[in-house]
Order: C-alpha cells, then sequence, then structure tokens
C-alpha cells in the first residue's frame, strides 16, 4: 500500500495508506480524491457531479469526532457546530485531520496493533470527505440534510458513565489553589476510598472537578494505601486522557477500607485556580465476578531508571527492557514524556530472536495522554523468556515545535521542563494453564468466524 509521509520536525508522520490512493467517495459521491505527498485534490468526474455539502458530509463527521470538545463550554479553545464555524477554521480543519492531530489520539495507523478498543482515530474515508469538502468551494448544501444537534453529556461528568452508568465511587481530592504563574507543584493527599469490601475493578476514569481545573493538572496518579488486602496502584492520570479499563476475567484489586493517596502534579498556566480538586471515578465488577489473574497498572522504566541529558540542539533515544516471571497479557500500552519527547514505540523479543511491533506513535503531544488498549483477541501475550523493548525518542533541536527552549540541556526530572522516560503498562499475569486458554478461546472464535 502507498503510504504519504509528512515531516514534523524530525519525527516522520506516515498520514496514511488510503488516502494516498485514489479514493472513491462513498453514498453516491461520484468524486474522486487524488493525494500527492500531503496534498490531497479534489478531482471531480465530468458527468455525475455530486458535491460534498457541508449540511450532508461535513457536519455528521464533526458531530461524531469533535464537538465533545468542540462546543461552547468544552475544552476545544473554538466550537464546530455551524456552517459558519467550520468555514471559518477549514484550513486548519484540514491541516490537523490529515496530519492526525484531530481528533487527539496518538497512534500510528500503519504499523503495530490496529484492533484498539474505544479507538476514537478518524477513517480514511472522514479524513479524506473533509479534504475534498475544503479544497472545493465548501458549499453548505441542503438545508433540510442537516442532522439534529446531538445532546452533550457536561464535560465535566465522567465520559465512561455513557458506557458504564454512575460510576460506584467517586473519590475527590481535597482543594489546592494553584496561583497564575509559578513553579511546578505537588499535591498528595490522601482520602477514604468509601470501599468497604474487597472488590475487583472494571473501570477508572480522573477528571479535574472544573475546566479550569483541568488546564492546570499535569497529572494526577492514584494509589491504594491502607485497607485490609493491601496498596497497590489504583490509576495514572495525565492531561487529555479517558481513563482504564480491566478487560473481563481479570482482577485489579481495591481493598476494603482503604485510602486513595492522590499525587497530583499542577502546573500554573496562566490562570488562577483557587480549590482546584481532582475526581475519581470508580466502576466495580460484581461481587460475585470471578477475576482468576491479578490485573496491574505500573510504570516500566527506561534506561534502568537512570538519569540521562539531552543537549542542546541534540536527539536522545532511551531503550527499556522487560521480562516477566510468569506469562502475561498485554492489556493497554501508555507512553510518557514531556515536551522533547517526539515519538515512542513498543515491541516483543520473543524468545527464539524474532521481534514483533506491538505499537508505535511517532506524532507524540505532551498535551494529549493516551491508554491504548487493545482489543481482546489481538492483546499481546508473552510467554516467560519473551521480553517487551520500550523505546523513546527525543528531540531538543527547533525542528521540534514543542519544545520550549533549544538552548537548554534537559535532564530527567519531575518538572514539566524536565523531561520522562517511562510507560505505563496494563497486565494481567497468568500462568500456563490461563496463556493456553485464552489461545484456545480465540481460536475459537476465529472458527466461529469462518463459519
Ligand atoms: C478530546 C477533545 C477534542 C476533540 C475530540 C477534538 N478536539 Fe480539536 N482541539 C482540542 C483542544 C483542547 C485543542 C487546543 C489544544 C491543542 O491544540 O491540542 C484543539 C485544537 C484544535 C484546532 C486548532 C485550533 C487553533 O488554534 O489552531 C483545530 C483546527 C481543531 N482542534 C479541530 C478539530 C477537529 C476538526 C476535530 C474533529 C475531527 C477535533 N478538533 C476534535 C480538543 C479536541
Amino acid at each position: 500500500m502507498q503510504q504519504v509521509s509528512i515531516y514534523r520536525g524530525a519525527s516522520r508522520i506516515v498520514v496514511s495508506g488510503a488516502l494516498a490512493m485514489l479514493v472513491t467517495l462513498g453514498m453516491g459521491h461520484a468524486g474522486a480524491l487524488v493525494a500527492q505527498q500531503n496534498v490531497v485534490q479534489f478531482a471531480s468526474s465530468s458527468s455525475a457531479d455530486v458535491e460534498v455539502t457541508f449540511t450532508a458530509d461535513i457536519a455528521p463527521i464533526l458531530q461524531k469526532n469533535c464537538q465533545l470538545c468542540h462546543q461552547e463550554g468544552s475544552i476545544g479553545p473554538m466550537p464546530l457546530m455551524t456552517y459558519q464555524d467550520a468555514r471559518r477554521w477549514s484550513r486548519r480543519i484540514k491541516d490537523m485531520v490529515v496530519q492526525r492531530e484531530m481528533p487527539p489520539y496518538q497512534y500510528d495507523t500503519d504499523t503495530g496493533i490496529q484492533d484498539l478498543k474505544y479507538d476514537p482515530r478518524m477513517s480514511e474515508e472522514e479524513i479524506a470527505t473533509i479534504v475534498a469538502w475544503v479544497d472545493s468551494d465548501m458549499l453548505e448544501g441542503d438545508p433540510a440534510l442537516l442532522p439534529p444537534p446531538i445532546e452533550w453529556p457536561d464535560p465535566t461528568e465522567f465520559t465512561l458513565a455513557e458506557r458504564f452508568g454512575p460510576p460506584d465511587v467517586i473519590v475527590t481530592s481535597t482543594p489546592y489553589d494553584v496561583p497564575e504563574i509559578g513553579q511546578d507543584r505537588w499535591w498528595q493527599p490522601s482520602v477514604d476510598s468509601g470501599i468497604t469490601e474487597e472488590r475487583c475493578i472494571r473501570a477508572i476514569e480522573t477528571k479535574a472537578v472544573t475546566i479550569d481545573g483541568r488546564s492546570v493538572t499535569h497529572h494526577a496518579n492514584t494509589t491504594f494505601r491502607g485497607g485490609d488486602g493491601g496498596g497497590g496502584r489504583l490509576s495514572e492520570y495525565a492531561l487529555g486522557k479517558l481513563g482504564e479499563i480491566i478487560p473481563e476475567g481479570a482482577c485489579r484489586t481495591a481493598p476494603a477500607n482503604g485510602q486513595v493517596g492522590f499525587d497530583i502534579h499542577y502546573w500554573p498556566n496562566g490562570i488562577q485556580v483557587d480549590g482546584a480538586q481532582v475526581k475519581v471515578g470508580i466502576w466495580l465488577y460484581p461481587e460475585d465476578y470471578e477475576g482468576k489473574y491479578r490485573q496491574t497498572l505500573s510504570l516500566y522504566g527506561l534506561q534502568g531508571g537512570r538519569g540521562f541529558d539531552i543537549a542542546p540542539h541534540g536527539t536522545l533515544m532511551t531503550q527499556g527492557f522487560h521480562s516477566f516471571r510468569t506469562p502475561v497479557r498485554i492489556d493497554s500500552w501508555q507512553p510518557h514524556g514531556h515536551t522533547r519527547l517526539v515519538a515512542a514505540s513498543i515491541q516483543i523479543l520473543r524468545e527464539n530472536g524474532r521481534t514483533e511491533m506491538v505499537g508505535m506513535v511517532s506524532n507524540w503531544s505532551a498535551l494529549w495522554h493516551h491508554s491504548h488498549i487493545f482489543a481482546d483477541d489481538v492483546a499481546p501475550l508473552l510467554e516467560v523468556g519473551d521480553k517487551l523493548i520500550l523505546t523513546s525518542w527525543y528531540d531538543n533541536t527547533v525542528n521540534n515545535r514543542y519544545n520550549p527552549d533549544p538552548d537548554q540541556w534537559v535532564s530527567i526530572g519531575d518538572r514539566t521542563a524536565d523531561e520522562m522516560s517511562h510507560n505505563w503498562i496494563g497486565v494481567t499475569h497468568l500462568d500456563e494453564e490461563g496463556i493456553e486458554q485464552i489461545r484456545a478461546d480465540r481460536q475459537g472464535r476465529l472458527i466461529l468466524d469462518r463459519d
């Protein structure tokens, strides 16, 4: 398949497979798109000339992919609700969708596992339709074709509530006043979890309580402390992250009568936020749920946890290797870094020497953190002896447009101006029987699919 590469700074972004081919628009459109490098032109066919219009083609795409954030009172910088909005922002919209920066979800489309749960990436056809509209006359179209407006949930409410209903438990951090300007701050209160019996967690979502609070909350990690049944990592949150979902059959334990310890990193960002708070919504599996295998979310370091420096105008690659004492399933992957990180990947080195690409992000943005959750039937299985290879690439040159100051030495550290090098990985810890069972189940479903 042909591919289109765009160079953004030092990191290569492969935009497409299908976009680079001749794409014929579906649904009665006779037009065709021809892509040349990152320039996509709309070539209308001479006879049955059907235009791409806002009401029929663009409005549904914006509703589905953009308006959750781009509406009055949500987190996007401008609404994308009306024909006028779309026209006014058309050039930027085209750039952002072609480069797969919007909707914000950095995960390469051409390498590694593509079957992800809750995947917000747009289809090639949707992108091609937007490009065709922006490159043509940007017609409004028949108002009767405009889809009815969507009723959106309150943007400060939990997003996962749409799937799982309201959380069983909500734990809120104690308030903290974040000044308009200043150094990074850390706030580490402990709050009773309100969970009175040991249970298995189904999903977790962390949210700043207000929209202003969101923009100053760089990360908010939570851990269980005390209680019966021990502590352990509850969740990890960094700006822009949705949440975590624990696959069925696995158990991330919530201890009885424990406390939730918050580790919040506030980042003064030009607005004063008094009484900033973070809330954690926890959905539990039913009491009689049997999660045989322990599921953990842990931080996996690169470079063996040692420090590093990135020279002014320099670049760096860090790498980490991890093996496990039992067979495991890798459920989710989330790279972490700051403004000099530009790309990250996760691979498997099999005991027989073969490597497999699991996932790659080549357009990293520290504004958005995502836990990429692998679909049940493709989540990678590792035997004892297999290893994970985690790689991160840093760019401290002017080519990295997020770089606040290429003249600085950058070291590893907690501040936003420092760098970090680790991944958050969700792992189900299996045994021989467990891994065999998963293989057999997958095989069974494959056979069913074929029938
Ligand atoms: C999850 C929330 C979210 C979704 C979904 C989303 N955006 Fe955004 N968008 C943002 C935020 C926040 C910003 C500003 C920060 C940034 O650039 O990351 C932004 C910035 C932009 C900008 C840049 C504005 C400027 O100042 O230049 C454009 C254009 C844009 N979005 C278009 C879109 C389009 C088109 C879609 C759907 C295909 C979309 N966005 C989906 C949150 C979102």
